[in-house]
C-alpha cells in the first residue's frame, strides 16, 4: 500500500495536531556561548576549511564526568546523542515524552558554541516496544498520524537549533538477499505505510523543523564489496527521484562503520561523493569508527592500523567539495558500542580501540589523523556557504 502525498493533506494534518508553535523556545535552553574548542584539536583544524568535525555522545556520561566534558569542549564543534532523540528514549510510552537525556546534550552544546545534529526521526530500531504492534494494526491514515506526532514532538521541540535532522536512517535492505526491486529494509514503517514513508517522513520533517538541512543517513556504503556498490547505486538513484519529486532533502549522512581490513576503492568511493554532490546534497560522515579485530593486539600497531584507515578514507572524503562535517561515533575508546556488539567483539578479548581518544581520555595517532587530514583538505567554506540554504 502507498500513501499519495498530497500537500494539502500534509499542512491540515500539521494544523491539527497543534504544530503551530513549539513548546518550548530555544532561549530556554540557555545562551549560545563562545566557541570552546581548541585551536589545535580536531575541530580547530576543520573550522580553517570551512568544515566541522564532532561525536556522538552519552547524556549520562555527559552529565557525570568533567573530564568527558573537558574533552567534548576542546575537541569537537558539533554534537549529537548517540541515543537521546531516538524514539525509544523520548517516547517510551504513548503519551508519555522524556526530554530529560537530548535537552542535557541540547544545553551543552549552546553553551560551548557547538552545532547540533539530531538522531535519528525514522529508524527501525530503537522504536519502543509500543508502536510496532500500533504500527500493525494501524491503517494508512493513523499510521501516518502516528509517525506526524512523533516527528511533531521531537522536531518540533528543538525547532531552529539542529544544523541536520538525520530523517530516515539505514533504510535500504543490507548484506542479506533484497527482496524488493527498490531495495527498500522492511520495517514496520515500511509495512504500515509503503515506499512513500520516506517521502512523507522528510515533507514532515520540514513542516516540524523548516530551517533544518534534512538528512538520508545510511550505513554500509564505503567498502569495496559488490554488494556495497550495489548499495551505493540504489541510494543515488533513489536520491534522483527524490529529487526530481521535490523532496526536502539537502543532506546524506555516509555512517562510515568500518571495518580495518576490509577493503576500500578510493576511486569507487571518491565517485560516490562526486554523484552525491553533482545532486545538490550536502554530504556528512556522520559515525566514523574503525573496528580494529583484524589489527594485532599490540596497542602501538593497532593505533596506527586505524590511524591509516581514518587517513584514507577522509583524504579522499575531504576532497568531495560538498563534504561538511565529519562525526564520531564516540569520542573515546571507553564509548564506543563495538565492544557490546557481537559482530564487532574482537576474538582475542581485547578491548576496541576505535576511536580518537583512548580509554583515559588521551589523544591517539586517530586525533593526530583527524586533525593532518583537515589540514591537508581544500577549503570547503565556499561549499557551506552555497549549501547553506538548499531546499
Ligand atoms: C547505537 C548506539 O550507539 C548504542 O548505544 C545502541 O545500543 C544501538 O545504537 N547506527 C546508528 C546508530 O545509526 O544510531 C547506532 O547507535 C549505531 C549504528
Amino acid at each position: 500500500m502507498s500513501i499519495s502525498l498530497n500537500r494539502r493533506s500534509l499542512l491540515t494534518g500539521a494544523a491539527a495536531s497543534g504544530l503551530a508553535a513549539p513548546a518550548v523556545a530555544a532561549a530556554d535552553f540557555g545562551p549560545v556561548g563562545r566557541p570552546s574548542w581548541a585551536a589545535d584539536g580536531p575541530q580547530g583544524a576543520a573550522a580553517r576549511k570551512g568544515l566541522a568535525f564532532g561525536a556522538a555522545v552519552p547524556s549520562n556520561l555527559l552529565n557525570r564526568s568533567p573530564d568527558f566534558r573537558t574533552i567534548l569542549a576542546r575537541d569537537c564543534g558539533l554534537l549529537l546523542g548517540n541515543n537521546e532523540m531516538k524514539m525509544a528514549v523520548v517516547l517510551p510510552e504513548p503519551g508519555r515524552t522524556d526530554f530529560a537525556p537530548a535537552d542535557s546534550v541540547v544545553r551543552f552544546a549552546r553553551a560551548h558554541g557547538q552545532h547540533l545534529r539530531g538522531h535519528a526521526l525514522v529508524w527501525h530500531e530503537a522504536l519502543p516496544a509500543w508502536v510496532a504492534p500500533r504500527l500493525a494494526g494501524a491503517d494508512a491514515r493513523q499510521a501516518e498520524d502516528l509517525l506526524r506526532r512523533w516527528i511533531d514532538t521531537v522536531a518540533g521541540r528543538y525547532r531552529g537549533m539542529i544544523e541536520s535532522w538525520d530523517v530516515v536512517n539505514e533504510i535500504l535492505a543490507g548484506y542479506g538477499p533484497v527482496r524488493r526491486p527498490d531495495g527498500l529494509r522492511e520495517t514496520p514503517w515500511l509495512a504500515a505505510l509503503g515506499p512513500g514513508y520516506v517521502d512523507l517522513a522528510f515533507h514532515l520533517a520540514r513542516e516540524a523543523d523548516p530551517r533544518a538541512a534534512l538528512a538520508w543517513n545510511e550505513d554500509s556504503l564505503e567498502h569495496d564489496f559488490d554488494w556495497v556498490e550495489a548499495r551505493r547505486s540504489r541510494a543515488l538513484k533513489r536520491l534522483e527521484g527524490m529529487r526530481a519529486r521535490g523532496v526536502p532533502i539537502r543532506r546524506f549522512g555516509i555512517q562510515a562503520h568500518l571495518v580495518g581490513d576490509h577493503p576500500f576503492d578510493a576511486t569507487k568511493f571518491r565517485r560516490f561523493l562526486r554523484e552525491l554532490g553533482q545532486l545538490g546534497l550536502g554530504i556528512e560522515i556522520t559515525e566514523l569508527d574503525i573496528d580494529d579485530k583484524a589489527f594485532p593486539a599490540d596497542i602501538a600497531a593497532r593505533d596506527r592500523a586505524v590511524a591509516d584507515v581514518v587517513r584514507r578514507i577522509l583524504d579522499v572524503a575531504l576532497d568531495e567539495p560538498a563534504l561538511l562535517n565529519v562525526v564520531t561515533w564516540g569520542l573515546f575508546d571507553g564509548d564506543t558500542w563495538l565492544n557490546d556488539h557481537p559482530d564487532h567483539r574482537r576474538r582475542d578479548g581485547l578491548r576496541q580501540r576505535p576511536l580518537p581518544l583512548d580509554e583515559g581520555m588521551r589523544p591517539k595517532p586517530f586525533r593526530d589523523a583527524l586533525i593532518a587530514a583537515f589540514r591537508a583538505a581544500p577549503d570547503h567554506s565556499a561549499a557551506r556557504a552555497r549549501l547553506r540554504n538548499t531546499t
